[in-house]
């Protein structure tokens, strides 16, 4: 996408001003959880201390062109602003030493520097703000993944003082146990989730943190966006083995198929060990609305579209403990693996909630028939992909997450996403209905806020912060008027970080980084976020 040569105005007329208290009769049903989520690889840096051992992605951000800009050839939707500052997670926020103030005079960390006392300053704790505990890096705990590989004191030490350091402040630490950076050595050994031998592993890992850290957390996560990790397209190597013999056809299902069955092997340990708590895994995705409403085949492309991308995991946790009918008649044995009886019922019971990763939703039209709109939103890798459907960027041509066309002044630049949420979640609420949903992360990627910052130091993120309060908005409705469980909302994400191919191009974060200084800045965004759930919490 060729970006335009100059930014958008700082004021644009048809930004609206953030609303400072819309809706302001609803509030969140009480024990909501807002929150402010983060991933081990993306935020820690610090990626040889302490006895961690190579991930999948340690040696990925190390291949030429892997990472925008690392290379004249990558074309990449996601680089929005054009600027990488590191290509690998090897710095990037420091988090795993910034998290804390440290004792040690001689680097006395000034305030700006430091995540969960930042999260937790007196203005955003006013509004139950933070839960930003990044996610739990195997290769810490385990350095080469699997049941032989020796424990890692350090890195047990570190996740049980970094929950102990968020308690301490007040701050509820939600637990991701995996955020698809696979230790190197699985990969290299046996292709890591291609391969059988995962599960044992991960249930080994899993039972280990469970028992260092029981009774400190009440949330948690086993798999972060299964779907992307196991069927990403060809931009996301997450299921790339650096085995030999890994069939590339049949990997995205195998994958997928061993992480369920992982997943389930770690709750039932999880419930075994009579750990407090609830446990289930985040999915991502959209279902998709008929690009054109009379259409059959534009309502059938939805329904693949939703199969494939939600209901690969949700309804074999949630509806039928088998994959979705759709899959199974399209896709052989040799390729997707189907459940034994034993295995759909392990797999119904082993969810407390739903949790989806909801950033848009978008319309989705039969392929190559959308006048003008081409190119299916499939993954090309993988020849059994029935999926082929051409899902409509209408809030973004650039990329899922921004509000950046390749006209930003036009109006279509925002808002669609937002305004969406409501109807989306209302549908995915009637497909796999549940007592408990999590909005797991949602957020936004704003182009040209990086020279706004430099500006006026806090960065004014408008057309995030817009997003933010129109989003959050439309969940107040969805909670009040639809009725759709929701008891919980986790902003993606705390700081700016390695957003995997983009590397540090495409900003999340409710805080900038400074990527010569590591100091922090709120963002207008963080500001807004703060008094929207000040006004509309139950304390
Ligand atoms: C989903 C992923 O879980 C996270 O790692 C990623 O950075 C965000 N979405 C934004 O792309």
């Amino acid at each position: 996408v060729a970006l335009p040569s100059s930014p958008p105005p700082l004021y644009p007329s048809f930004y609206a001003p953030a609303p400072k208290d819309i809706l302001p009769g609803l509030k969140f049903p009480p024990g909501f959880k807002f929150g402010v989520a983060t991933a081990a690889y993306q935020v820690e840096g610090a990626t040889k201390n302490e006895g961690k051992g190579p991930t999948l992605w340690d040696w990925n951000s190390r291949q030429p062109g892997a990472v925008f800009d690392n290379t004249t050839g990558m074309s990449n939707s996601f680089s929005f602003s054009g600027v990488v500052d590191f290509y690998t997670g090897d710095i990037v926020d420091l988090q795993y030493y910034l998290y804390k103030e440290v004792a040690n005079p001689s680097w006395c960390l000034p305030h700006a520097l430091i995540d969960v006392g930042r999260m937790s300053s007196e203005l955003l704790r006013s509004a139950s703000m933070p839960i930003p505990f990044p996610s739990i890096s195997w290769a810490r705990i385990l350095p080469f993944g699997t049941k032989d590989s020796p424990i890692n004191q350090a890195g047990l030490k570190h996740y049980s003082n970094l929950i102990d350091y968020h308690i301490a402040h007040g701050v509820e630490p939600v637990v991701t146990l995996f955020h698809w950076d696979t230790p190197l050595a699985m990969s290299a050994y046996y292709g890591g989730f291609t391969s059988p031998e995962v599960v044992e592993d991960f249930i080994n890992y899993a039972k280990i943190v469970f028992a260092a850290y029981k009774g400190r957390v009440k949330t948690w996560y086993t798999f972060n966006e299964p779907r992307v990790f196991c069927m990403g397209t060809g931009l996301y190597p997450f299921n790339m083995s650096l085995a030999s013999g890994v069939n590339a056809s049949t990997a995205p299902y195998q994958c997928s198929y061993n992480l369920i069955k992982a997943h389930t092997g770690a709750v039932k340990a999880f419930r075994e060990m009579r750990i407090p708590g609830e446990i289930a895994l985040k999915s991502d995705d959209f279902i998709g609305i008929p690009w054109r409403s009379n259409s059959t085949d534009d309502a059938l492309a939805v329904e693949r579209h939703a199969a494939f991308r939600i209901g690969v995991f949700a309804d074999p946790l949630y509806k039928t403990g088998d994959w979705p009918k759709i899959m199974t008649d399209t896709l052989p044995p040799e390729y997707l693996p189907r459940f034994t009886e034993q295995e759909k019922k392990d797999n119904l019971a082993s969810a407390d909630f739903f949790a989806i990763d909801a950033y848009r939703e978008q319309f989705v039209a039969a392929p190559l028939d959308v006048g003008g709109v081409s190119g299916c939103v499939h993954n090309t890798a993988h020849p059994l992909w029935p999926e082929c459907s051409s899902a409509v960027f209408f809030d973004s041509n650039a990329g899922w997450a921004a509000g950046i066309s390749p006209d930003p002044l036009s109006e279509v630049w925002l808002q669609a996403t937002p305004n969406t949420i409501r109807s989306f979640l209302k549908r995915l609420h009637e497909r796999w209905p549940t007592n408990k949903l999590y909005i797991s992360e949602f957020g936004f990627v704003e182009p040209f806020e990086e020279l706004r910052t430099e500006m006026f130091r806090i960065t004014e993120d408008v057309a995030r912060t817009d997003y933010f309060m129109t989003y959050l908005g439309q969940v107040l409705l969805s909670i009040h008027e639809d009725r759709v469980p929701i008891a919980g909302a986790f902003a993606w994400s705390m700081v700016d970080n390695a957003e995997w191919n983009s590397g540090t191009s495409a900003k999340f974060g409710i805080q900038h980084v400074n990527y010569t200084t590591l100091e922090r800045t709120y963002k207008r965004s963080a500001l807004s976020l703060a008094e929207f759930f000040g006004a509309h919490l139950q304390h």
